[in-house]
């Protein structure tokens, strides 16, 4: 384990692209662990209502690759009519940009991909249910990405390959009555010093006692 304190832990968990070990093998009793932890995290009523899909067969894995490069590319797609990507405005966008380009070009290599998925499909839900469901699985996933930062692995929450979701639902037989958070690469990372990233400053986004 890293000798992180809690505070640490939770500001240096990166999107880790550029620094994943593509190379090393991760052992499945760490991702349990790992997945182990994640579930403690709260989720409405305790219904438990998710599965959590582990990938590390690499012919899967290559085939998760060209959904999720297709995925992506389907995306960039429709910005051409939507003003381009309204994150080129942001500090730092350009190293986005070649951190997003590695990982894609080197997804197949991945030790291991993990794909969380809820009971239910939100198209037809009031926000009630939309906040219960997501709200019931997203904080064990960043769960997940602490526990693989404490233990030197990385990963990067991505949802690009949705816009093929079904591809990748036929692929792993996903019942169509589930949804897919998104896809999370896992890795050992390329050293383990992490650094705190850009963020509004807190005095620009906090409210006291109303929006403004
Ligand atoms: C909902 C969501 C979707 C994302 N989708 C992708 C993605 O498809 N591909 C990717 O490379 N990164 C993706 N990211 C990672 C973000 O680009 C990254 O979190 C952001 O640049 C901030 O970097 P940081 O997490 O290291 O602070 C996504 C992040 C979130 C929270």
């Amino acid at each position: 384990m890293l000798d992180l304190d809690a505070d640490a832990l939770l500001t240096t968990t990166r999107a880790v692209r550029k620094r994943l070990d593509f190379d090393r093998p991760v052992p499945r009793e760490v991702i349990e662990e790992c997945l182990a932890i994640a579930l403690q995290a709260p989720n409405g009523g305790n219904m438990n209502n998710w599965r959590w899909i582990v990938v590390d067969d690499p012919s899967v894995i290559a085939k998760i690759s060209e959904i999720y490069n297709g995925g992506l590319d389907d995306y960039i797609s429709t910005m051409a009519d939507s003003g381009g990507y309204p994150g080129s405005v942001v500090p730092g966008a350009d190293r986005i940009d070649g951190s997003v380009g590695h990982l894609r070009e080197n997804f197949h290599r991945l030790p291991a991909v993990l794909v969380p998925v809820f009971a239910g499909r939100m198209e037809e839900a009031n926000l009630f249910y939309q906040a219960s469901s997501w709200g019931s699985i997203i904080q064990s996933v960043w769960s997940f990405m602490l526990a693989l930062r404490a233990r030197g692995l990385g990963s990067a929450w991505t949802t690009g390959h949705l816009w093929r979701e079904k591809a990748l639902a036929e692929l792993l037989e996903i019942p169509d009555y589930y949804t897919q958070v998104g896809l999370f690469p896992i890795a050992y990372t390329l050293g383990t010093d992490f650094k705190p990233a850009y963020r509004k400053d807190p005095s620009e986004v906090i409210g006291w006692n109303g929006f403004a």
